[in-house]
């Protein structure tokens, strides 16, 4: 539940990470089905938590894509009898929105145009935001998204999923430097990404390793991928905000709860005279607040969704 778009009254997440942890990634019936069981029991506990009844309610924010399908029918399909039966608008909300929304959800915001990264389990995007609602797509990644390098080399290193807090934990004891990994177009012009390489340098590796050297070198392992992933989000992202001109950077997304992107991101806007942003560790992963958020700025805009609207797997966001 979230006031004026912009004060969370309460917060709920209802996690599916174990469900999905013996697969080493998201299984879309497990998915959806877990969210047909949960999701009433959600809505009612975020209430309970606001000291707010289905009354009190003024708008309903729902995810209309990008995603899963399924997962997405499920909360569109809630969404629209929950906002019919309290009489009150319908908000459709592009997921990336709402990464990007999450950030008013702080004190400590920007103020005027900005570079917005989202780094997620299945996006890596850089936008330039010209304000709420005008987005313009910069440059995207070519293969995987850094959220899905990370659950992949996790998977790879045996750690479980999901693998970005996975990795985390095992680089702080490790030597970033420890082995070079690929830094997949850090040095080219281009705003896109690739992190597909960056696995398969992982996986060659491996490969030469026994059972128990691997066991050992694993700290090293992990923080050397991890700096790899990081410095290719820096780079690009300060290449972004250089190239556009812009002084304040967004950095959001799954991905962006990693301590040491954070640090090595705030670092390099600071020597740059950027100031960077990013939404509180529990903004960045998905959660309600952020889409409550974005469905704010559309309520501002006029854009409340007709009770026939359907999700888009596929759902883009700006130009
Ligand atoms: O935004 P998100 O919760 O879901 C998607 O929209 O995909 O992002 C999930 C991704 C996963 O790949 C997960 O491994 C990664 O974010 N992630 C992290 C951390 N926490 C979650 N990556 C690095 N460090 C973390 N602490
Ligand atoms: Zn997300």
């Amino acid at each position: 539940m979230v006031r004026d778009g912009r004060e969370p009254l309460s917060f709920v997440v209802a996690s599916q990470d174990e469900l999905h942890a013996p697969y080493g990634g998201v299984v879309p019936e497990l998915a959806c089905r877990r969210h047909v069981h949960i999701l009433d029991a959600v809505v009612q506990e975020a209430l309970v938590r606001a000291g707010l009844g289905l009354t009190d309610l003024t708008a309903v924010a729902v995810t209309a894509g990008p995603g899963l399908f399924g997962a997405l029918t499920v909360g569109v399909s809630y969404a629209k009898a929950l906002s019919y039966g309290v009489g009150c608008p319908l908000l459709a909300v592009n997921h990336l929105e709402g990464h990007i929304a999450a950030i008013v959800l702080e004190k400590e915001h920007p103020t005027g145009p900005y570079i917005a990264l989202i780094a997620s389990g299945g996006h890596t995007d850089l936008y330039a935001v010209q304000e709420p609602g005008r987005y313009h797509l910069l440059g995207r990644t070519l293969d995987d998204a850094a959220g899905e390098a990370l659950d992949k080399a996790a998977k790879a290193l045996g750690l479980g999923y999901p693998g970005g807090p996975a990795i985390e934990d095992q680089a702080r004891q490790g030597d970033p430097t420890a082995i070079a990994f690929p830094r997949p177009l850090s040095g080219a012009k281009t705003h896109d990404f690739s992190f597909s390489g960056l696995k398969t340098a992982l996986v060659y590796h491996l490969a030469k390793l026994s059972h128990e050297a691997l066991h050992a070198a694993l700290p090293g392992i992990a923080a050397s991928y991890q700096q790899a992933v990081v410095d290719v989000l820096v780079v690009k992202t300060m290449a972004a905000a250089a190239a556009s001109g812009m002084q304040e950077v967004v950095v959001t997304g799954g991905v962006a709860a990693n301590g040491t992107l954070r640090a090595q991101m705030q670092r390099a806007g600071e020597a740059r005279g950027y100031r960077v942003f990013f939404p509180r560790p529990a903004y960045c992963t998905d959660n309600g607040a952020m889409i409550a958020a974005a469905g704010a700025w559309q309520l501002q805009r006029g854009g409340a969704a007709p009770l026939d609207l359907t999700p888009d797997a596929d759902l883009p966001l700006g130009g």
